[in-house]
């Protein structure tokens, strides 16, 4: 068992190392997946309906370290998944302000989600799937601002609903809704080592393939993925049948 948990680590990360989209093995992050003093990473928080999805839609993005779901915008304190009160499931996401900003973020935002309908997404109906871009400071703001008036003009036949809010307390939400879209791929899940809890949690491989997971990354990147895994379970691997 502890054989082959270590053949699958070793192997995960030969697979990381040669693969043409730089998946990296979340051991081998340390540095960088959190920032530095110079270049420190960056958080923004959206809502836009219900947050196992938005997790995925923003997980693949070149420049996102990592996204956390969770909860915003309300006033109840430690709000739970079953009482979450007033406040909106929410995407919480670490990135890095040198290769993806603000802006394509909130780019990102508006093109996964119906801004213009009123207190839903789809099927999920009620003020926890709201729309709304919470921002830290006058800059955020400003071009949050600008990008729902943007948006506004694309049509005059109905309203962009989006709020935007200073963001205050974002409370993570319990384990079994992060990652929601790996956690249902016990393919994928084993791919990566099952990793503990708070690993996948924090794991920046994790986060790139919830979004694959959804179908969500850029076309090519999805592609990319495929292939890699295809490679994979074609060669037999990574199912230990000998020792
Ligand atoms: C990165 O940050 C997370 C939580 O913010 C922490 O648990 C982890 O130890 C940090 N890693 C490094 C290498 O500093
Ligand atoms: C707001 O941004 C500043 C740096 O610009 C950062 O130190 C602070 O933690 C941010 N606040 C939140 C709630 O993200």
């Amino acid at each position: 068992m502890k054989l082959s948990a270590t053949v699958f680590v070793v192997a995960i990360i030969s697979w990381a190392v040669n693969s043409a989209v730089s998946i990296r093995f979340p051991d081998r992050i340390s540095e960088d997946s959190n920032g530095s003093a110079d270049h420190p990473l960056r958080t923004a928080v959206f809502a836009l309906g219900s947050f196992w999805r938005s997790e995925a839609a923003f997980g693949c993005l070149d420049g996102v370290v990592r996204t956390t779901a969770g909860y915003a915008g309300g006033s109840r304190p430690n709000p739970e998944y079953r009482s979450l009160g007033d406040h909106a499931e929410c995407v919480q996401i670490e990135y890095d302000p040198r290769i993806i900003s603000f802006r394509e973020l909130l780019d990102v935002f508006w093109a996964s989600h119906d801004c213009r309908q009123v207190f839903g997404q789809g099927p999920d109906v009620g003020n926890q799937y709201r729309s709304i871009i919470f921002t830290n400071g006058t800059e955020e703001s400003r071009l949050a601002a600008l990008s729902k008036e943007r948006e506004q003009t694309r049509s005059k036949s109905s309203v962009v609903t989006t709020q935007i809010q200073q963001l205050g307390t974002f409370y993570p939400a319990e384990p079994e809704h992060q990652k929601f879209e790996l956690r249902r791929n016990p393919l994928l899940l084993q791919l990566i080592g099952n990793l503990p809890e708070e690993e996948l949690e924090k794991s920046s491989l994790a986060t790139k393939l919830n979004g694959y997971a959804a179908e969500l990354c850029p076309p090519k990147i999805q592609r990319q993925i495929d292939a890699k895994i295809n490679d994979i379970t074609r060669k037999g691997w990574p199912i230990l049948r000998e020792i």
